[in-house]
């Protein structure tokens, strides 16, 4: 057995919606009133409820869940993003994260954002430059003219995710993390997208995938885990879970 990346262990995490929120049904409020409570100014959502699993170097890991089912938050607390409320996870590395809202910056042009990406990601003005142009032909973001010194803002939001996925693409993570990136890009962009996710994994680290699209999962990952309200349903090879996963959703 490969070495573990990723170990998570009874793994909780709850949001507090803080603040009330909106007025509330007048039944409610008569209920209140009746039983002399105030309105509650807390509320909770336990979107992760005791997970554990251990992932290996070389694994390409699928999420999958239908939505809310918390698998953004899940990827979040591994990434030192979400604090956890009980558990813990380990980790090999500083996870990198790569979601649908990876900060790049609106105002400046796609150049400045590889350049300030690159190093953000710890790369050296040097490893910067010498990896410049395979980005942005990996983004394909030149295609079709020179988009690239124009700000993101003028970008497409499958023109956006390109570039994120094409920066964060560039250096090898010990674990990397894409929540639903690939999924933005068109087909073209996804099977280059699928292949370099493949690639990462073969030098040696774990990727986890989340997509709602079950192919892409399918093609790109070999072990799967489902959440379903906020709990490990199956964790498994990827066509049982995913199977599973299906025959659950067309029932519903
Ligand atoms: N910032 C937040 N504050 C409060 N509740 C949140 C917050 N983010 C997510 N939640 C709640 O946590 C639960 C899990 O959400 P999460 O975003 O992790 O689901 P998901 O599986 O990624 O869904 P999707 O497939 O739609 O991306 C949901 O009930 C959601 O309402
Ligand atoms: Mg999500």
């Amino acid at each position: 057995m490969s070495e573990p990346t990723v170990i998570v262990e009874n793994l909780d995490v709850v949001y507090q919606v803080r603040g009330r929120s909106g007025p509330g049904s007048p039944i409610s409020a008569l209920r209140r009133m009746v039983l002399r409570r105030a309105r509650p100014s807390k509320r909770e959502v336990h979107a992760v409820k005791n997970v554990s699993f251990t992932a290996y170097q070389g694994q390409a890991i699928g999420l999958i869940g239908t939505n809310g089912s918390g698998k953004s938050t899940l990827l979040r607390t591994i990434a030192g993003l979400q604090p956890a409320r009980r558990g813990r996870v380990l980790t090999r590395g500083q996870p990198s994260f790569l979601g649908v809202n990876a900060a790049l910056m609106r105002d400046l042009t796609g150049e400045r954002n590889v350049v300030l990406g690159c190093l953000a990601m710890g790369m050296t003005p040097a490893e910067t430059r010498a990896k410049y142009q395979e980005i942005v032909d990996f983004s394909g973001i030149n295609d079709k003219g020179d988009f690239i010194s124009l700000p993101m803002r003028t970008y497409s939001s499958g023109m956006a995710a390109r570039l994120r996925f094409a920066i964060a693409a560039a250096k090898t993570h010990d674990v990397l993390i894409i929540d639903e990136a690939l999924t933005t890009g068109d087909a073209r962009f996804q099977k280059r997208s699928e292949d370099r996710v493949r690639e990462l994994r073969r030098q040696a680290g774990t990727v986890f995938l989340v997509s709602h699209a079950n192919k892409s999962i399918r093609d790109t990952c070999e072990r799967t885990i489902w959440l379903e309200s906020g709990e490990i349903r199956l964790d498994g090879p990827t066509d049982e879970v995913v199977d599973a996963y299906e025959a659950y959703t067309r029932k519903r």
